[in-house]
């Protein structure tokens, strides 16, 4: 079967976000009020979701928020395919630039995909970001 990515229903996504990103919350934590306008992505292995990420268009603009891979899956290149695939949805939709809130240790993960730190760093529920954006030219 191998490696595959498509679309996904957002509901879909929260197991992954919750063990990921938010382990400590309650399940509804992850749950996003905006997830029903997302597009939501997910690569599968022989059938098995490894990593996901969800994409928000505001006209010409668009953020991916929720990027995860799973723990025991990270730094195979699951997320680094899935995340080139995003790059391909956004060129294709007409979309001028791209961004999302880096979680600071994850910069040097996000330049090799063409994007830089704009802004400057905050703190949201006790992690350190900063907002990074990608220029695309259709
Ligand atoms: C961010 C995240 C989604 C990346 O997913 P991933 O599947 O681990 O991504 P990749 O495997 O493609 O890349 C991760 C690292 O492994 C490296 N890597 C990729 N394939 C590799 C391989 N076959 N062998 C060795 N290293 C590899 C990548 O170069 C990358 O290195 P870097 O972090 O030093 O840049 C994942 O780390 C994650 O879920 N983290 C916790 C949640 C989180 O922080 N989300 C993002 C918030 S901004």
């Amino acid at each position: 079967m191998g490696i595959i990515i498509k679309e996904i229903d957002a509901s879909k996504t929260w197991d992954l976000r919750h063990r990921v990103m938010w382990p400590d919350k309650p399940v509804e934590y992850v749950k996003l009020e905006e997830d029903k306008d997302g597009l939501h992505f997910g690569l599968f292995e022989d059938g098995q979701l490894r990593s996901i990420v969800s994409l928000f268009v505001f006209g010409q603009e668009a953020q991916f928020r929720k990027f995860a891979t799973d723990n025991l899956m990270q730094g195979r290149g699951y997320g680094s395919k899935l995340l080139e695939h995003l790059m391909g949805v956004v060129q294709q939709q007409n979309i001028a630039r791209v961004w999302c809130n880096a979680r600071l240790d994850k910069v040097p993960f996000y330049k090799k995909f063409g994007m830089v730190e704009v802004g400057e760093e905050f703190i949201k529920g006790g992690i350190n970001y900063v907002k990074m954006q990608r220029a695309i030219f259709t």
